[in-house]
């Protein structure tokens, strides 16, 4: 397994991934439990954000305390549609980031993304100092997963400062990503089995979107 691939192994996590592989759990049920998944999973993505000193005056006394390095900007980029469940989150715990939704989805014949959506922030200040963080929660075939990083590949941000953050990761997935992008992160709850004929995760859970927005019929 490459060394930039993390599997956060917590008994909180693996409750509440049970929750949501239980096909009779419902639409508001699936979306706590995910909610409370992704605080796991962002606060390990996040501990890849640079920081600096910054002098602080408490009641008591004057000490030195850590913020996020202010000169580096952050990107949080939800690919449509279910990795906007996440995005509410992410936005609270990094208020000075900015938000990039991709809008992707599957040619269901040929398993690659359809793009219909591509908002970007303006110019970055400096695509160096510049880390994204990509929220989807299925890593399936990579192949959305491979496009998102690719689009901020090409705007010059290092492959270092991309954290791709997944509930559930498909081995394929895993590997068409980290095989072009070996230095990017990639942060899951579980790598599972396998994928079945029609490009979905096994055991998994379903269609994320479906499941999160209700429209399971
Ligand atoms: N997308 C999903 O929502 N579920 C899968 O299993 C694979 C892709």
């Amino acid at each position: 397994m490459n060394e930039n691939v993390f599997v956060v192994n917590h008994p909180l996590v693996a409750h509440n991934l049970t929750i949501l592989r239980d096909k009779n759990t419902d639409s508001e049920k699936f979306n706590h439990a995910l909610k409370r998944i992704f605080y796991a999973l962002f606060f390990e993505g996040t501990k890849f954000l640079p920081t600096a000193q910054k002098p602080v005056s408490t009641p008591i006394c004057d000490t030195i305390g850590t913020v996020i390095n202010p000169d580096i900007e952050i990107i949080v980029s939800p690919i449509l549609r279910a990795g906007l469940v996440f995005s509410d989150i992410a936005q609270e715990l990094l208020p000075f980031s900015h938000i990039h939704h991709l809008g992707m989805y599957r040619n269901e014949a040929t398993l690659e993304p359809i793009w219909y959506y591509n908002k970007m922030k303006g110019k970055l200040k400096d695509p160096e100092k510049t880390f994204v963080f990509i929220l989807d929660p299925m890593l399936a075939t990579g192949n959305s997963g491979y496009d998102a990083v690719h689009n901020f590949i090409k705007q010059k941000i290092p492959a270092q400062n991309i954290i791709f953050i997944s509930l559930i990761s498909a081995p394929a997935g895993v590997e068409r990503l980290t095989t072009v992008y070996p230095d990017i992160k990639i942060i899951t709850s579980q790598i599972d089995e396998k994928l079945n004929d029609k490009g979905y995760i096994v055991p998994g859970l379903g269609d994320a979107g479906d499941r999160i927005f209700n429209t399971v019929y």
